[in-house]
């Protein structure tokens, strides 16, 4: 049965697909903003201690359980609880399905604005001036028309399958996204303005660095980020040959994740205070203008100050912005089609247009009640569910799964020492941070 599944043929095809499914507008749109408005290098530190400590082993924990499963996150998940109570392992699997649908169907939204960002400078060029005001202009009309867009961008990919489709597309994608990201960091330094926002980035104020919301903060985005807790890095993992280094490749995927971020950080920040050098205002209340007006309208005023060659860099950053999209919405998808195709028997063609179909329903509810809902989602979903979900995968590894439990039973050397981490410091550290908001 293990043999009919479909997987990743090589190595880098899974770094590049599982580091695609963890880069995306956590990384270039929300990283630098929360860096920005949490004392800049100080959220910096703090986010690679809590990489380190806590996201690194939630993000081994989730490839591994799906590793030892070679199945789909209900399915590994009721496996790994057999012996206490399947139904909880289960349940916590349709958790991580619903927490998925939910932030594909925020997470398509905005990715359907870059697309329709990226397009518009060409309607600019070609003269089409109504059309360019359509695209760049906030509409329920433009999210109707590019929140489908890109699902049916990412049902395409998801229909060719893992190899052909899912591994395929990331090797393509991801040496452009990173080339595309480093053009334009290189471009942004040499403007005036930029080495402000360099210091800003880099130079931590040490007085925010103990402040709870920054530490919670740190951890959504780690574990956003890193795209833990809805299943994501489960089902990649699941799809990984059995004989693979599991801690050489998570080393690996999250040291590409951290690593775009960071970048992504010595873009955004330069190009703000460029932005504000150039006479756009880019603070409020000494925060960092709100988070959908920096890319939406403090980066293109900067594009358009730039005169014609800012026309192409605009283009090329929100070409960068939906390629992350991309790679992140192939990743979330596969979970539900995948449960689908495994436990309920539907071919693969159906299972995509089902879930395409389901995740449109629930980005049209927020569609059409996105003054509340939109923001409320998004913080619920990266600063809880995605921590306490990554908190129940410690406790299954650590303490429920008992057969088969390669940390369990090989008490030797690295296997020994993670498990001990697993079991009692992960989940205490997570348990700390949530009670030290609680308290506050
Ligand atoms: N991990 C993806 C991101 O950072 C979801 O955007």
């Amino acid at each position: 049965m293990a043999q009919l599944r479909d997987g990743f043929q090589s190595r880098i095809g899974f770094v590049l697909a599982a580091a695609g499914a963890a880069v995306g507008l956590g990384n270039i749109w929300g990283f630098p903003t929360q860096a920005a408005n949490h004392g800049g290098g100080a959220f910096l530190l703090v986010y690679f201690i809590v990489i380190f400590l806590l996201a690194l082993p939630a993000l081994y924990t989730e490839l591994y359980l799906g590793h030892q499963a070679q199945s789909n996150p209900v399915t590994a998940l009721r496996q790994a609880w057999q012996e206490k109570a399947p139904k909880i392992g289960a349940g916590a699997g349709y958790m991580g399905l619903c927490g998925a649908i939910v932030m594909l169907s925020f997470y398509s939204i905005v990715a359907g604005w870059m697309l329709a960002f990226s397009l518009e400078p060409l309607a600019h060029v070609f003269g089409f001036e109504k059309l360019s005001q359509f695209l760049k202009g906030d509409s329920t009309l433009r999210n109707f028309i590019f929140t489908p867009l890109m699902l049916l961008l990412t049902a395409s990919i998801i229909l060719k399958g893992v190899k052909s489709g899912i591994e395929a597309w990331s090797r393509r994608l991801m040496p452009v996204l990173l080339l595309l990201l480093i053009a334009l960091i290189a471009y942004i330094a040499t403007l005036e303005g930029a080495a402000k926002g360099f210091s800003a980035y880099l130079i931590p104020d040490f007085s925010k660095i103990t402040d709870p919301d920054l530490i919670i903060a740190a951890m959504g985005q780690a574990f956003f980020s890193l795209s833990l807790g809805v299943g994501c890095m489960m089902i990649y993992g699941s799809y990984l040959k059995p004989n693979e280094n599991l801690p050489k490749l998570t080393l690996s995927v999250a040291a590409l994740d951290t690593g775009v971020a960071f970048l992504a950080g010595l873009l955004i920040i330069p190009a703000v205070f460029v932005a504000q050098h150039n006479g756009v205002q880019v603070f409020q209340d000494g925060k960092l203008i709100g988070e959908g007006r920096l890319i939406f309208a403090v980066l293109p005023e900067l594009f358009s100050s730039m005169g014609a060659i800012g026309l192409w860099v605009g283009m090329t950053f929100f070409v960068l912005m939906s390629i992350a999209s991309l790679t992140s919405t192939i990743s979330s998808t596969e979970i539900p089609v995948s449960f689908l195709v495994e436990n309920h028997g539907l071919d693969r063609r159906s299972a995509t247009w089902w879930v395409t179909g389901v995740i449109m329903v629930v980005a049209s509810l927020i569609i059409l009640n996105f003054e509340w809902l939109f923001g409320l989602v998004i913080s619920v979903f990266t600063q809880y569910q995605l921590p306490l979900m990554g908190l129940f995968y410690f406790i299954t590894v650590g303490w429920m799964w008992k057969r088969g439990n390669q940390l369990r039973l090989e008490c030797k050397g690295f296997h020994y020492w993670f498990a001990q981490y697993v079991r009692f410091v992960c989940p205490v550290l997570m348990t700390a941070v949530f009670l030290n908001v609680a308290i506050k």
